[in-house]
């Protein structure tokens, strides 16, 4: 939709990845921007790349610099990657200006400035005054109305970037046109996050599975003792009603692996959910209910899946979300996961290669599922 050549292209990416002593320790975000990144590249755009890393609270923190991600980026695509120490301002300015056709730079961490989140306008010109047209490809940011993601595209042409186009078609499709049967699978610590996409789910979906620390506050609300397992009380009132409205589409665990304490090297046995010890919590779902799931799951035309289904990072509680994983990846159905837990889970399994669809946004897609607008895709222009 826009013509790169010679232009100077303001590129929105999401590269908060992760970073262990000055290392990207999973590329994922960074690899898929390449598509976009090449496409305008071979036509010899001038690229400013821009994004957030971590939550550094308008500050500038040294460990949250974007540096290690651009030599990381400059490996992926083989040509050097300029890299401007500030993402407004003269410097930012000069090194934009110094950029010939097909050359990239990316600017650091725009959180570094506290009017990044606030949207600020001024903040907002200054970084598109950088460029000429603005590309948005951060697809895991479309849900914050930020400066970089929003207000620059007030000021700028604003297109979206290959990457964000993928992530709405999948997760569109899924949401406006579900094959059927329907599978929703959600995970993940907490219901108070999820209530919107719980109740969206289970007016779509032919079958919703509940796993993870938020199948406890439904089970509590069933009048279950969950002993010292994570429940949210102030949420139980919710999930009462929604379990009264979701009827046999809900499915939720019927057996839990229990540890004695929240650590990887707890003592830990396999409970039915009615006999769970005081002083003991639910930490993974158990084999039978892994069982129940992956039934549930053969013969779906369409899985969603969203949050792990316990404490994944301690290896004696992941089985749960592995096998869960798997059954997923067996199926013969359009298969999408929601970034973030679910995600890595499925790449430590893995899996990737096996599943239709691995968002790269974690909140985003979970918003996006609940059929919320995201800010950052509404202020793109229409085609
Ligand atoms: C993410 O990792 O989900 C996105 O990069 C958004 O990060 P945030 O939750 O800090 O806004």
């Amino acid at each position: 939709d826009i013509d790169p050549k010679g232009r100077k292209i303001l590129v929105r990416v999401d590269y908060n990845v992760p970073l262990s002593e000055g290392k990207v320790t999973d590329d994922t975000r960074i690899r898929a921007s390449i598509p976009t990144l090449d496409y305008l590249r071979e036509r010899g755009a001038r690229l400013i790349l821009c994004s957030h890393l971590g939550r550094p609270k308008g500050q500038v923190i040294p460990e949250l610099s974007l540096r290690p991600v651009a030599e990381r980026l400059a490996e992926i695509v083989e040509v050097p990657v300029g890299f401007a120490d500030d993402c407004i301002g003269s410097l930012a300015q000069e090194s934009a200006n110094a950029l010939k056709d097909g050359e990239l730079l990316l600017l650091e961490n725009t959180r570094f400035y506290p009017e990044e989140k606030a949207n600020d306008r001024d903040f907002a010109a200054k970084l598109a005054s950088l460029a000429e047209i603005f590309v948005n490809d951060a697809f895991g940011s479309a849900h914050r109305a930020h400066a970089s993601t929003v207000g620059v595209a007030e000021v700028l042409p604003a297109v979206a970037g290959f990457l964000m186009e993928k992530e709405l078609a999948y997760l569109g499709a899924a949401l406006t046109n579900p094959s059927r049967p329907f599978v929703a699978i959600l995970g993940g610590a907490k219901i108070s996050d999820k209530i919107g996409v719980v109740e969206r789910l289970l007016s779509m979906a032919d079958r919703l599975l509940i796993g993870g620390g938020m199948a406890n506050t439904f089970l509590a609300a069933k009048g279950l003792e969950l002993g010292d397992s994570l429940v949210e009380d102030d949420a139980l009132d919710t999930a009462r009603s929604i379990l009264e409205n979701a009827g046999p589409t809900m499915l939720l665990p019927t057996d839990v692996v229990v540890g004695k304490e929240f650590d990887a090297a707890t003592e830990h046995r396999t409970v039915s959910v009615n006999e769970i010890p005081t002083e003991w919590r639910a930490m993974d779902i158990g084999p039978a209910t892994v069982e129940a799931f992956a039934d549930a799951l053969k013969g779906a035309a369409l899985i969603v899946w969203n949050g792990p289904m316990g404490v994944f990072e301690f290896p004696v509680f992941a089985e749960g979300t592995t096998s869960i994983a798997r059954a997923v990846a067996a199926t013969d159905a359009t298969s999408i996961i929601g970034g973030g837990d679910s995600a890595a889970a499925v790449r430590k399994a893995g899996l990737v290669d096996q599943i239709s669809h691995v968002s790269t946004g974690g909140g985003a897609s979970l918003e996006f599922l609940e059929g919320k607008t995201l800010p950052g895709v509404a202020a793109l222009l229409d085609k």
